[in-house]
């Protein structure tokens, strides 16, 4: 890592998104054999072609001629014949046959449905998010599809927001590694490959930030915070070789991240190098400008930036978009821009250049078409939904399991019951690709194919609709006397309760994150049967679960798992594979401590819930989330012990080795994930009480020992400070390791040699 003095403190190039191997970078120098042809093609090309080029239409918009003038990307397109049919015009009938890029929200999965981004950031295996990846490229391209707009990369700390969902939840560091996994995964050497595709990683930037966490909302953030909360996983996608980034809704300090020059040009393109393009999210162009809009035809309005269209096709070209999603302000008014000034031929080369070179990069110019012998694999294969099974049973977190409620003794009968129990639709999540509903195995069928004898009531419905409407979640307990009626019949309850797949991701943010409706009291009701009760959750984001906690033996947050939810699911329940999964996100006890997260900084007067004048919510009696960051049950318990460090001391330039043993101390083979936690005492600016930098999940038989080793250097220790500069600071290091944030095995070592901003 390259390292310069500044200002008196060691300051160290990039974001600090550490550089163990899964976050090392993968790009190469620039292609010179591309940038001619990049060079050659844009010689040739009219201004109306550079203008078209920048222009990005949805499935609903393209139309031939589109086609046939050049337009740059088309994207939701999934009808492998029409993908063909446009891509046919453009290669074929476009003066300079430039092939068009075809992209897709392949979120987590397109047609092999995977578990939820938020449940694979659980499995705190990268191998996870690297299947699913491998999978939905190969899937997405066998249509056509070239570009996917993934990963969402968001760090939130707001489970209102409906978009936690899509993100890796609230830390830097396990967005980071999922996120190059999954860039890795995608794209592989050489997106070009008849299998691979090009990511697109979103929302750029401090879109998870949202104020009340309502979606689209203005982000205030510090440059600091900025740096080093929200950029790393952008950055750690960009160096596992993402070529390509989404700006998005929200507004940063006043400038929205399609008009924000600081972050694009400033930070991506400019200290970070990028040479790949920006396309803005949904005409969030158009949005720039003040409203009433002067043409309501161009789009929405909003951010009061820009008095019209042009103005704001010009704002978003110079800080730094590359091509326009959904309005057309850029082709519409790219030449009077040019004209007057407002836009240089040289910042729409720019543009252009980036965008062909993309498409060169991804061997569309050799090879426009999808090969229509690989038909097969755009149909659903048993290899790849067993990796999906797979993932399912890892992204599982096991909450609570009182009494050896769990696994379920085969021996034992079982009812299914709750809204969601026998429910194909929700498993898929808020974005389900071109995934069916009825490629989806539920609960209810999962736990049958292991249990045929199990017997199901629904108990209260939960309907999946667009607009809030009390009747459709678990309005009344009319169906609550079947329910109990199963329940008595059966030795043991597995209860699905939660939400419907639409009440998270885009636009879907709650004000409440208890279980909706009645769902509560049918806990209660099946609970007073006596029969022990395994709640299995389906939801979006971190819910407040008190008084589930209160009243369920068992709680299994299973998110939405996916096109094998049932079978992962009831691998899980039976025992056949042992939970393992660890919240990426903190679970409050109740939504007025929204937003907590276990990498808070400290306060001068911390949390103490028993005394007054301190840094409390009066009315809860912890200051700790319900569930931490990193926690996660398993059928069987690990010991941590001996945690050894290779040296005491590191230089800025130097590393230190941390080790620590995890044994497995029950009778059964299980997961657990080793988590390693940093803490900077002392710093000239306050520090995170506790940041995640470095985690490792193992699989041990009973009895087993593994040492887990973290390689820790300068990338680690140091932070960024107000001015956006990441600094090592001399002084003590605490390292903390253990089985979540509350890890309490800790030793400290001494950073040497840095000096104090
Ligand atoms: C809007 C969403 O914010 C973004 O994530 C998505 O990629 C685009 N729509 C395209 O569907």
């Amino acid at each position: 890592m390259a390292t310069s003095m500044l200002g008196g403190g060691v300051v160290i190039a990039g974001t600090g998104a550490g550089d163990d191997d899964a976050l090392a970078p993968v790009r190469g120098p620039a292609d010179g054999g591309v940038e001619k042809k990049v060079d050659r093609l844009l010689k040739q090309m009219t201004v109306d072609e550079k203008l078209q080029q920048v222009q990005l239409l949805s499935d609903g918009q393209i139309t031939d001629d589109d086609a046939k003038k050049g337009v740059g990307g088309v994207f939701s397109l999934t009808d492998p014949a029409k993908i063909d049919h446009y891509q046919h015009i453009a290669v074929e009938r476009s003066r300079l046959h430039i092939p068009i890029l075809f992209a897709y929200d392949t979120i987590h999965g397109y047609r092999t449905t995977f578990p939820v981004p938020l449940a694979e950031a659980a499995s705190f295996d990268p191998g996870v998010a690297g299947d699913d990846f491998t999978i939905s490229a190969r899937e997405s391209a066998a249509v056509g599809i070239k570009q996917i707009y993934a990963p969402m990369v968001d760090v939130s700390h707001e489970p209102r927001w409906g978009r936690i969902v899509e993100g890796s939840g609230e830390d830097p560091y396990l967005g980071s590694v999922m996120a190059a996994a999954k860039v890795r995964a995608a794209q592989g050497d050489d997106y070009a490959a008849d299998d691979k595709v090009v990511t697109s990683v979103k929302h750029f930037v401090a879109y998870g930030a949202a104020e009340g966490g309502r979606d689209y909302n203005s982000t205030d953030v510090s440059e600091r915070r900025l740096r080093d909360l929200f950029l790393p996983p952008f950055k750690a996608a960009l160096d596992a070789g993402a070529d390509t980034v989404m700006c998005s809704f929200n507004s940063l300090n006043g400038s929205p991240g399609c008009a924000n020059a600081h972050t694009m040009t400033d930070i991506l393109k400019g200290e970070w190098g990028f040479d790949g393009f920006v396309e803005s999210d949904y005409t969030a162009v158009a949005e720039l400008r003040a409203c009433p809009p002067k043409n309501p035809d161009d789009g929405p309005c909003g951010h009061g930036m820009a008095a019209d269209g042009a103005a704001a096709g010009a704002l978003a070209l110079n800080a730094g978009t590359d091509s326009e999603m959904v309005s057309t302000n850029l082709r519409d008014n790219g030449k009077q821009l040019l004209a007057s000034r407002q836009i240089s031929i040289r910042r729409l080369d720019d543009a252009v250049r980036r965008i062909l070179r993309v498409k060169f990069r991804a061997g569309l110019f050799d090879h426009p078409y999808a090969d229509r012998s690989k038909v097969a694999e755009r149909t659903l294969r048993p290899a790849d939904r067993a990796k999906a099974r797979a993932a399912v049973g890892k992204s599982v977190v096991l909450l609570k399991d009182d009494d050896g409620t769990l696994p379920i003794d085969p021996s034992k009968s079982v009812a299914v019951i709750g809204p969601l129990g026998d429910d194909q639709h929700d498993m898929l999540g808020p974005w389900w690709g071109q995934s069916q509903d009825e490629d989806a195995v539920s609960l209810l069928a999962g736990v049958k194919a292991q249990d045929p004898d199990t017997t199901f009531a629904q108990g209260c419905p939960m309907v999946d609709a667009d607009l809030y409407d009390p009747k459709n979640e678990c309005p009344d307990d009319s169906g609550f006397a079947d329910a109990v009626a199963a329940a008595r019949k059966a030795d043991q309850v597995v209860l699905a309760l939660g939400e419907v797949r639409g009440q998270g991701g885009e636009a879907e943010v709650r004000s409440k994150i208890d279980l909706p409706g009645r769902q509560l009291d049918l806990l209660k009701a099946v609970k007073a049967t006596g029969k022990k009760v395994t709640v299995v959750l389906f939801n979006s984001r971190p819910l407040d679960l008190t008084d589930v906690a209160a009243n369920a033996d068992a709680i299994v947050e299973a998110w939405f798992p996916g096109i094998e939810a049932g079978n992962g699911l009831a691998d899980v329940l039976f025992g056949a594979v042992d939970p393992g999964g660890k919240l990426p996100v903190s679970f409050p006890r109740s939504v007025g401590q929204v937003p907590i997260s276990y990498n808070h900084e400290p306060t001068g007067r911390p949390c103490d819930a028993s005394q007054k004048y301190n840094s409390r919510y009066r009315d809860i009696a912890s200051c700790d989330p319900l569930y931490e960051f990193g926690y996660g049950l398993s059928y069987t318990t690990f010991k941590f012990d001996n945690l050894v460090l290779s040296s005491k001391s590191m230089s800025p330039r130097d590393s230190v080795k941390v080790s620590v043993d995890v044994t497995n101390t029950g009778s059964r083979a299980g997961d657990e994930v080793a988590q390693l936690y940093l803490h900077d005492p002392v710093a000239s600016l306050s520090q995170p009480v506790r940041r995640l930098r470095g985690f490792q999940r193992v699989t041990l038989k009973p009895g087993e020992k593994r040492t887990v080793t973290f390689r820790l250097d300068a990338s680690d220790v140091g932070f960024s400070d107000d001015a956006g500069r990441f600094v090592v600071e001399p002084g003590e290091i605490d390292v903390f390791a253990g089985d979540s944030s509350k890890a309490d095995l800790t030793d400290s070592f001494t950073v040497t040699g840095g000096s104090r901003r």
